[in-house]
Formats: structure tokens, sequence, C-alpha cells
């Protein structure tokens, strides 16, 4: 049986869906925090259990019988983050899991300037003492990440953002169908795979233009310094952690950590990733 955490998540959930479409459903299996967000799952034949990353017993239970074990990253940061994963990683060991595969991020590395990708360095640390077959998909930024630092200038018309660099944003849609894919071809990838990633590296001017030819409208790109980005984050009720770990994202892409533009995503899912533009354009479009 496959188990995919993090299943009422936007990736977990996409992914469920993908592997429905390739597997019979009583090889599926869900480890959720809320059952209830799962009923539909439920319904339809998928294995649903409960499990908590704060709660390590009740994820050797929701990993019970796991041929592969997909763990979505926690939603935190830091040594709360690491924690969490580290609870996991235990419990699928505990659980006799045959494969942990783990959401990862392009440029996961010790000395990232990226806060999430120094966590996903210390979580493939941990994959890899665990003596077990792992596979890290190094996921390409999420292209939904830009669109929430889009969200005033979609209203503004101008993107007001501190020094970028260019990142080559990625669909979640795209990125779940590679894990799918991945999942159903075991053994493809050990350790970390390539960058998943979009199909252009892009920064924020490039994105004003796209946004202009989209929309028909005028963006401007007004680089702010970072101190005033943190100053006006804090001012939106961001906690400092949250606007320091924004705030890192920049410094991530100016020393090119996101850049890389790399052919496996397309090979995975047998197309083209969405292009940011028609990433940005469905978003707006809401
Ligand atoms: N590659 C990138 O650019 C990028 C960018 C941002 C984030 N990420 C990482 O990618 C992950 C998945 O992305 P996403 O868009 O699917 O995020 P999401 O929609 O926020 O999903 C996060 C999932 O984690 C679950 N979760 C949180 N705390 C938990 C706990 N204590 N025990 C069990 N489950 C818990 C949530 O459960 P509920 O449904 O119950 O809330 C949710 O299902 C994020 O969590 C983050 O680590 C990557």
């Amino acid at each position: 049986m496959i188990i995919v955490t993090g299943a009422t998540g936007k990736l977990g959930r996409r992914t469920v869906e993908h592997l429905l479409e390739r597997l019979p459903t009583d090889r599926v299996g869900v480890s959720v925090r809320d059952p209830r967000k799962a009923q539909d799952l439920a319904e339809r034949g998928v294995r649903v259990r409960q499990g908590s990353f704060d709660d390590p017993a009740s994820l050797v239970h929701a990993f019970e019988g796991a041929e592969q074990l997909l763990l979505v990253s926690l939603d935190r940061t830091g040594e709360e983050c690491v924690t969490g994963h580290r609870a996991a990683i235990d419990a699928a060991v505990k659980a006799g899991a045959g494969r942990i595969l783990y959401t990862s991020q392009m440029g996961a590395a010790q000395d990232s300037r990226f806060q999430a990708c120094r966590d996903h360095a210390q979580t493939e640390d941990l994959l890899r003492a665990t003596g077990l077959p792992w596979t890290a998909l190094r996921n390409g930024f999420y292209a939904a990440s830009a669109l929430q630092l889009l969200e005033s200038a979609r209203h503004t018309g101008d993107i007001a953002l501190p020094a970028d660099g260019p990142v080559s944003w990625t669909g979640h849609d795209d990125l779940a169908e590679a894990a799918a894919a991945i999942l159903t071809d075991e053994g493809r990838f050990e350790g970390p795979t390539p960058p998943l990633t979009g199909p252009a590296a892009l920064d924020f001017d490039a994105v004003a233009e796209i946004a202009a030819q989209a929309t028909g409208r005028p963006f401007t790109r007004t680089v702010v310094p970072g101190e005033a980005f943190r100053k006006q984050a804090l001012a939106h009720g961001a906690p400092a952690p949250i606007a320091d770990l924004m705030l890192s994202i920049f410094a991530a892409a100016r020393n090119g950590e996101f850049t890389a533009v790399d052919p496996t995503l397309a090979e995975l899912i047998g197309r083209e990733p969405a292009t940011f533009r028609t990433l940005l354009e469905h978003t707006w479009a809401e």
C-alpha cells in the first residue's frame, strides 16, 4: 500500500487523486490530522487513518502496511519542523515502511539562505541515516508562493518587493502528478531527484511583463529595501519569524538557489509543465 501524509492539504490531496487514477483504491491510504476532512476519500474506499506529527504513536498506526510512504513536509520552520519530520521518519521505520519519499525542495542545502531549504537538508540527512530506501522530491518553488507575494500588486499594479533573482516557479498540480508517477515507478530515483521545475526561471521584472500581458494592464516593479519590506510584513500582522522567512526567500533567490530549469518534471508528467502565465491567469480568474 502507498500511504500519503498531508492528504487534506493542497499537494497531498492532488497526489492522492493522481494515484487513484493509476492504482486500485485499496492500494492507497492516507494519514491525516483530521479524518473528517478526508471523509470523501474514505467513502471512495481509500484507507483513512488519523496521524498527527505531534503524536508519534498515531503515525505508527497510520503508516501500518506502507510499502511506500509519501511524507509531505510540514508547514513549519526550524527545529519545530525538523522535530515533526523526525517523528514521522521514526514512525515509518517502526511501522516497517519499505521506502520513504519526502517532499523536499530544490536548493535544499545546509548553507541555504532560505530556512526551509536548511530544514529540508536536515530532513534528507535523517532519511539517509535510516538505511531504508528513500527519495527526496526536490520540488520547484511553488508558483502559488509567488502569487501570494503578488496579491497586493494584483490590485495596485506595482510589484513592490525586495531585490530578487530568477526562480523557476512550479505548479502544484504538476508536482503532485510527478509524485504519483514516481510512487508508481518505485526505485526510479534513489536519494534526491533532480530539481522538479517549471519551464522558465523568472525574476519579478519578468513577472511584471507577464502580468501585464495576461491582464492588459500595466505593471511596474519597485525594489523595496529588505528592512522596509520586513516592517511592512510586521505591520500587516506577520509574526517576526514569518517576516524573516519571507525575506530569506529573496536572499536565496538573489543567490541563485532557485534558478535551475530541469527537464525531469516534463519527462515525469509527459508534457511541458504549466507556465507561470498559465498559473497566474488561472488564479487571477478565480
Ligand atoms: N516547494 C515549495 O515551494 C514550497 C512552498 C511552500 C511550502 N512547501 C512545503 O510543501 C508542503 C505541502 O504544501 P501544501 O501546499 O500542500 O501545503 P498545505 O496545503 O498547507 O498542506 C500541509 C499539510 O500538512 C498537514 N499538517 C500540518 N501539521 C500537521 C500535523 N501536526 N500532523 C499531521 N499533518 C499536519 C496539514 O493538515 P491539515 O489539512 O489538517 O491542515 C496539511 O494537510 C508544505 O507543508 C511545506 O512544507 C513547499
